[in-house]
């Protein structure tokens, strides 16, 4: 664990410059857009280690598949989303002298990430070899108004010479991905052209013939004067386009260069109008100027912080962590492009190819839901929708006679991921597709999404789900033989009671649809019957294994059993440990955690948390009390479904800890890798721990609930949530809850049980309880 960043309610801070922390600054201080991201790399040279990363959502490649041991089944490729054109460089020279901070001797460095107004802003004095001092300052963003549009203010003022600064903004398509699976680069050129007022570059990958087109232009200025530039060089190389200037450089006068960047790809354009459209954006940015360009971004993003703002007081850490979590939530996924999804580590890194996993479904969704219009979560789902025809091919690719199966890891709706024990086993990433349906339609009270997509979704599940499990006449019981549950320390084991519960659950779920949609909408339900050849015999089956389906329990201690076999275990809680030996995952092999009791994150739990309605308290307590001490917590979705449990069960302090570990991951790098990217999923995590886990938001029978407590580290807490066209504000206080109502539409909501309709702009008080329990 490193702290080095200073607190601040709307700000990320660094103040010095220590190279052994710039690659997790380069993640933490990462810029997107949705459309777009960055991380925190330096405009110009560094020679230091660095992860260079600029990323385009939805352009990747399939990187041929890299394993030891080809099992059949194993997808060809791994998808990877691309390191693409570098537009933010610009090098700099001082007298011929390169400015690199890895040489060059740093003083009153500072950057600064504000998350109120989104752009990254850096300064430093340098003193190089020659010992000219140089001041920089740096602002950057890329535009959540205009999605194509990056821009940089970088300004040199020398400190203690007269000479000639050379100064030069470019283009670098030549980028390959730390990821490589081969060491391969994935970009081959097409087009490019160096010119004065606007320089292009086309790079394309190798495979599936992505195009990207980067576009800049530039002006200079000296101490606020727009400057000519001086024996101006264009400079044209292998995927790389440049502009070298000079500017006479004077003690104390500053020389500012504003780059703009417009970055377009074939995702949305015809490849001949690529140029066009790339010039066009780029026209449009340079002429607003930059100071209007970070206004207009400064007003896009108080929208946003109207809409998902969560404030504590009385603890400025855990402020400052809360908004980094929903800046980057909405840094990441923007929903206007259902083509699109949230991977891991969002745009702050390679890890995990940028691709979707089941994080969206399971942790990313209430957070769109609860602070977005309820079409940018419907969009997530649009998107797996959009992926069916797929999840059926690769049900059949395993050798399923009917019914889908949806990835483990996907791009394009295909399979990515090539561990046997997580392709083949993790089955429960399609309960959690079928549970983000629920989930949604329980939100918004969208019905009609279930008629017009949701249904057919839910039924191919059913359908692999029904053919996964077998009967046992010996038991009377279906079972699930050879899964992974969401604890991946454990392999290959006979009945998950996660997995055979959320199977259980879907074919519950898809039988009570198709008879609300029999009785509320014949036509479409006889149509769709028809479409997905819905037979009775099968509705029948799936009522069966419903009533039939397998949990291992034990009836003594009043637990549900992990899975088959849990308690022949040893059975030593993590705290009795020696700290040194955590973290497993890199203390202990594979063999020794496989064989421990020791549970990566939420399994059981998990279960708990989702279908929460459907178990009182005690059980909850009692395998919360047994699961808990066993758990370590080494995946980082882990702590999030733990602290929203506590705070429904009373225990205040327990679910305090776990939202600590949650929600300062990355900006203490708790886990020791957010030079990797940052945890862009659990960050959706850590709000559910706020506002289901503090603020006890719930949707039950079309009304709001909240049972909410205040946290003894803080004074109140106050968050916004989006429902059902109206926009609540929840303050709590120690002794007293407030929601206002800051729209006109009317809603139902209830307070520790008490039901009140919040008519337009009204508010509702309602005392403070402590957390039950
Ligand atoms: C977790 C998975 C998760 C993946 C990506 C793994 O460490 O165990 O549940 O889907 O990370 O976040």
């Amino acid at each position: 664990m490193k702290q080095y960043l200073k607190v601040d309610e709307w700000s990320i801070i660094e103040e010095e410059f220590n190279p052994l922390n710039h690659e997790i600054s380069e993640s933490v201080f990462s810029i997107g857009n949705g459309y777009m991201g960055q991380r925190a790399n330096f405009e110009e040279a560094y020679s230091g280690a660095t992860l260079q990363g600029s990323y385009m959502a939805g352009v990747y490649y399939p990187d041929k598949t890299r394993v030891g041991w080809w099992k059949n089944g194993y997808p060809e490729y791994f998808a990877k989303v691309l390191n693409s054109t570098n537009w933010i460089g610009i090098s700099v020279e001082i007298d011929g002298e390169p400015l690199d901070l890895a040489t060059a001797a740093v003083k009153e460095f500072r950057r600064e990430l504000n998350m109120k107004e989104d752009y990254l802003s850096r300064s430093f004095t340098a003193e190089l070899a020659s010992g000219k001092q140089v001041r920089v300052e740096a602002v950057r963003f890329v535009s959540i108004a205009r999605r194509e549009i990056g821009a940089i203010r970088y300004s040199v003022t020398p400190v203690n010479f007269t000479g000639t600064l050379t100064l030069t903004p470019y283009l670098d398509g030549d980028i390959k991905n730390k990821d490589s699976n081969y060491d391969e680069k994935f970009w081959l050129e097409v087009d490019k052209t160096a010119a004065a007022d606007i320089s292009f570059l086309t790079v394309k990958t190798k495979k599936l013939d992505f195009h990207v087109t980067s576009a800049m232009s530039y002006d200079v200025y000296v101490d606020g004067q727009k400057a000519v530039p001086e024996n101006l060089q264009l400079i044209e190389k292998e995927k790389y386009v440049a502009n070298a200037f000079c500017v006479p450089a004077e003690t104390g006068k500053t020389v500012t260069l504003t780059k703009y960047a417009a970055n377009v790809t074939s995702r949305d354009y015809g490849l001949g109008q690529l140029a066009d459209a790339a010039a066009e954006a780029l026209k449009a940015a340079r002429e607003a100027g930059f100071a209007a360009l970070l206004q207009e971004q400064a007003e896009a993003w108080a929208v946003k912080w109207k809409e998902s703002d969560i404030v504590i007081e009385g603890d400025p850490a855990a402020q400052q962590a809360i908004r980094f979590n929903i800046f980057q939530m909405n840094q990441t996924y923007t929903g206007e492009d259902d083509r699109l999804n949230i991977g891991p580590k969002g745009f702050t890194g390679e890890k995990y190819g940028g691709s979707t996993y089941w994080d969206t479904e399971a942790y990313c969704l209430p957070f769109y839901l609860s602070t977005a219009d309820s079409s940018i979560a419907r969009n997530l789902l649009i998107y797996r929708y959009k992926h069916l025809d797929k999840a059926k091919e690769n049900a059949a690719k395993l050798g399923f006679s009917k019914g889908a199966l949806y990835p483990m890891v996907t791009m394009n709706g295909e399979e990515c991921h090539n561990e046997w024990e997580i392709t083949f086993e993790e089955l429960h990433r399609n309960g959690a597709i079928a549970y983000a349906i629920y989930n949604y339609v329980n939100y918004t009270g969208d019905q009609d999404y279930l008629a017009q997509y949701g249904l057919e979704v839910l039924a191919e599940i059913s359908r692999f789900w029904e053919e996964r499990v077998h009967y046992v006449a010996a038991k009377d019981k279906y079972v699930m033989l050879g899964v992974t549950g969401p604890n991946e320390y454990e392999n290959n084991v006979n009945n998950n009671w996660y997995t055979n519960r959320i199977a259980a659950w879907t074919m519950e779920y898809t039988l009570e649809v198709l008879d609300d949609l029999k009785s509320g909408n014949p036509s479409r339900y006889a149509e769709l019957v028809d479409k997905l050849e819905l037979a009775s015999e099968e509705t029948a089956k799936w009522a069966d294994i419903v009533a039939k389906m397998y949990y291992p329990v034990d009836e003594e201690r009043g637990v549900f059993l992990q899975q088959d076999g849990y308690l022949d275990k040893e059975l030593i809680p993590v705290k009795e440990l020696d700290p040194r030996h955590l973290p497993l995952n890199q203390k202990w092999s594979w063999d020794r955690i496989l064989r421990s009791c020791y549970i990566k994150q939420a399994d059981v739990l998990q279960g708990l948390f989702f279908l929460g309605d459907r178990y009182d308290l005690d059980t909850k307590k009692r395998n919360f009390d047994f699961y808990e001490p066993l758990t370590v917590h080494e995946s980082s979705l882990s702590p999030c479904v733990h602290s929203i449990l506590a705070c429904e069960l009373g225990y205040q302090e327990k679910a305090y800890e776990m939202y600590l570990r949650t929600s300062r991951l990355d900006l203490d790098n708790y886990n020791n890798d957010t030079e990797d990217g940052c945890h862009i999923t659990s960050m959706a995590g850590t709000w559910m721990s706020v506002v289901y886990g503090f603020g006890g938001l719930r949707v039950r029978d079309g009304a709001l609930e909240l049972n909410p407590f205040v946290p003894a580290q803080w004074t109140t807490f106050s968050f916004k949530v989006m429902f059902r066209g109206a926009r609540l504000k929840v303050t709590v206080q120690d002794k007293e809850i407030k929601v206002v109502n800051e729209t006109e539409t009317p809603v139902k909501v209830r307070i520790h049980g008490q039901e009140m309709n919040l008519d337009g702009s009204a508010q509702a008080l309602a005392p403070s309880g402590a957390a039950q329990g």
